[in-house]
């Protein structure tokens, strides 16, 4: 990878960009008296004290994904022609593939438990052809069949869907068919008594994670508390944060300095071994679901690590791995794909392909070039990578979060990012899940703008993600902060309001990843004439304290100057200007930074669906500036907000005279008051309204007779506005009445949670 400095990016803010309010300090002085004593620790001001069978085998072991010789497979007669990338490339179907395999006596990957043959089930496909689907509907007398197992009775629900989604996908193969059935079987065979015990709850409450009791946080073990071991001795910290949806950043084995933070995994069944072992992640699940905590982990589906076995094997030649990935001999096809395929790391690592001079091949590389696509397009891949995700929901693992899963489809002359083949590939998965797994919940990582990222919830009655980031929120919170300008924002939320409430949107305001400016820039352009890339530069600008003013301390990642698209790194509290506060010893300017991330977190915390922390933004952890210094990290300025968790600041938790004080107990009081009150549930009517003030936005939600009007001033101003509602309505946060609520007074940075009392 080339290590390289961009110069700065010349072009000009747009006249018509929303610029921010003038935040000179003089003007402010007496108001800043004041707020010092109000806003952040008045928050906190009210709180009430804190409430509150291992089977290691070897990855992917199935016989049917051997990858016998091209040359022997190629004699046999389950050879399929499929045109890849504007050439035709031998498939070998897995059954073509075992028998070889089987031939070579090849032990090793053998599964270690006999599969069964599938009972035959009422109403199954008898021909090898692929059924119509029936909807689930269809099968309103499922109670009444008598299925030898819970497997068999998921399975008649969703066979000829399955059947005919896979047969259509992969031409009819029915052979690896046969074995993904037979592996799901296998793979539900294996699950033990607690897990099918929980699927059979979770099961019965499908509504079981929309409502809002979920509350996540996700954290990188080593960095929170070294091993897997640490974590589970941490969780009571977890606890005390209110939280009961931890998500476990990469922790698979990887290989060191080339593992973009453990996104490129070398062994999908075996841990990091200096976070521990596949006992300890199992140990530390059952305590978790002792605790009535669900655990996320990633699933890194779209690529494996240049050293995963198969990688390898594939480098030494082994035809059957080589069409696991995308080889070609020369730059012909990876040319004409790298003309419509964008860049992911432009800067960092340019180009979607990779010269592998041992072997005189190129292999796509659509991330780092230690990272190598999979190839969907060939069955056994889909069969082995299910599997695998189901070996590590036998481990306990409630959440899967789906990687990078726009990529997984790659087509010639496409930008090879939402393909309709990867809703099939998805759909399937989902279907392996509700048949192998009911209880887990499948996540997906989808940074894409809205259009491209709602259709991965499927449709109500074919599924595919149970949940989605809310990224395009989380880009416009960002954007409406550095411009003091709700419109966008409202704009956004009403797209979401108008979703069905079944979609359930993970929020977040920051995550492991940097801020793309993902915003929606046509609707910029015609409300205020925004020009994109400048736009682009003055929101950078101002969250690396460029700006006039600003105290954002954040730093650029991907800056490419020929596409002016570079994106942002930073901490929450740093972007919101704790930092800069904290080092100028500046107590009226840190009280105001604490105050915009607390209202930032409120928030988050009034939208529908589940919020999750990112791990030290409860305590207001700053930037780690030590990546700059280290030889496997200083490239990548995602580490800036990967530091390790400060134990000793976080121990000033309790003291409100702390900042570290004031963020925890403030946001833990906003967490405990959504907690309670049902205006919160993920099934309310939610609506914006317009406050008077174009700084404030204003967010009405109503459950089941009760209604609540929410505030958040997004400016260092003091105002006033107002929702049009009548009637009293008390302030949950401060504690206040109010007779009417058409004119309040905000604090720079201030909200107000109000609900309407009951006749
Ligand atoms: C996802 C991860 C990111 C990683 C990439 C490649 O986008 O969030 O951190 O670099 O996938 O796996």
């Amino acid at each position: 990878m080339k290590k390289q400095k961009n110069p700065p990016l010349q072009s000009q803010l747009s006249e018509h960009s929303p610029q921010p309010k003038s935040r000179t300090k003089e003007s402010q002085d007496k108001r800043d008296n004041a707020v010092a004593s109000s806003s952040s620790t008045a928050i906190s001001k009210t709180i009430e004290a804190p409430a509150e069978n291992t089977v290691s085998s070897p990855e992917a072991p199935s016989s049917l994904s051997k990858d016998a010789s091209s040359k022997k497979a190629s004699a046999s007669k389950g050879k399929s022609p499929v045109r890849e990338g504007g050439k035709v490339q031998a498939q070998t179907s897995p059954a073509a593939e075992a028998a070889v395999s089987a031939a070579q006596g090849d032990e090793k990957k053998k599964p270690t438990k006999t599969r069964r043959t599938p009972a035959k089930r009422k109403g199954a496909a008898s021909s090898s052809a692929p059924q119509k689907p029936a909807s689930p509907e269809a099968n309103t007398g499922e109670a009444e069949q008598n299925f030898q197992s819970d497997f068999d009775r998921r399975l008649a629900r969703y066979h000829d869907e399955l059947k005919w989604l896979y047969c259509e996908l992969y031409n009819g193969d029915t052979a690896a068919f046969d074995y993904f059935v037979s592996m799901l079987r296998r793979s539900w065979e294996e699950r033990k008594e607690p897990l099918r015990q929980q699927d059979l709850r979770r099961e019965a409450d499908p509504d079981w994670y929309r409502r809002r009791d979920l509350l996540g946080m996700m954290l990188y073990t080593g960095a929170f508390a070294g091993t897997l071991q640490g974590v589970k001795e941490k969780l009571p910290y977890i606890q005390e944060c209110g939280v009961n949806y931890l998500h476990l950043m990469p922790l698979l084995q990887s290989p060191k300095g080339r593992s973009d933070g453990g996104y490129a995994v070398a062994d999908f069944r075996t841990v990091q071994p200096e976070l521990g072992t596949m006992e300890d992640l199992e140990e530390l699940a059952d305590s978790c679901r002792g605790e009535g905590i669900s655990l996320c982990l990633d699933f890194v589906m779209n690529h494996t690590s240049e050293d995963h076995q198969w990688a390898r094997r594939a480098r030494a030649g082994e035809a059957g791995y080589r069409q696991r990935y995308f080889f070609y001999d020369n730059w012909d096809i990876p040319r004409e794909f790298e003309k419509t395929v964008p860049q992911v790391f432009p800067t960092t690592a340019p180009g979607s392909f990779t010269w592998l001079p041992d072997c005189h091949q190129v292999v796509m590389t659509n991330f780092y070039p230690y990272q190598w696509d999979l190839n969907y397009r060939n069955p056994v891949v889909f069969n082995d990578m299910t599997e695998n995700l189901l070996y590590l929901t036998n481990r306990g693992i409630d959440i899967i979060r789906l990687d990078a899963v726009p990529y997984i489809w790659k087509e010639l002359g496409t930008t090879c990012r939402n393909l309709p083949q990867v809703h099939t590939l998805v759909r399937m998965m989902r279907i392996a899940c509700e048949v192998v797994c009911p209880g887990v919940l499948l996540l997906g990582e989808v940074v894409m703008e809205p259009a491209k990222v709602v259709p991965y919830f499927g449709t109500p009655d074919k599924p595919e993600c149970h949940m989605l980031y809310n990224v395009t929120t989380m880009a416009t919170t960002w954007h409406t902060l550095a411009t003091a300008d709700v419109s966008l924002l409202r704009h956004q939320m009403d797209a979401v309001c108008a979703l069905p409430r079944e979609f359930v949107f993970l929020n977040y305001l920051r995550c492991h990843d940097d801020i793309g400016w993902g915003l929606d820039y046509p609707w910029l352009k015609w409300h205020f004439g925004t020009d994109e890339v400048a736009h682009k530069k003055y929101l950078n600008d101002f969250f690396t304290g460029k700006w006039p003013g600003s105290s954002g301390r954040g730093e650029l990642y991907n800056d490419d100057p020929r596409l002016g698209d570079a994106r942002l790194c930073g901490t929450t509290a740093s972007l919101c200007g704790v930092e800069a506060a904290d080092y100028e010893r500046d107590p009226f300017k840190l009280e105001r930074a604490i105050a915009c991330d607390l209202m930032l977190h409120a928030w988050m915390l009034t939208q529908s669906g589940i919020p999750v922390l990112y791990s030290g933004d409860e305590v207001g952890q700053l930037n780690d500036y030590s990546y700059h210094h280290d030889d496997e990290k200083w490239d990548d300025s995602r580490y800036i907000h990967r530091g390790r968790f400060q134990w000793d600041l976080a121990e000033m938790r309790h003291d409100l005279h702390t900042r570290q004080g004031k963020q925890f107990e403030g946001l833990r009081r906003l967490e405990r008051l959504r907690a309670g009150e049902p205006c919160f549930d993920g099934r309310a009517n939610v609506w914006t309204f317009h406050t008077g003030s174009p700084h404030v936005l204003g967010v009405g939600r109503w459950y089941q007779g009760r209604k609540l009007i929410a505030l958040f001033n997004f400016s260092d101003q003091y105002l006033t506005a107002g929702a049009p509602e009548p009637g009293a309505f008390d302030e949950l946060i401060y504690e206040e009445h109010f007779d009417q609520i058409n004119h309040l007074e905000l604090y720079p940075y201030g909200f107000k949670w109000l609900l309407q009392i009951e006749k």
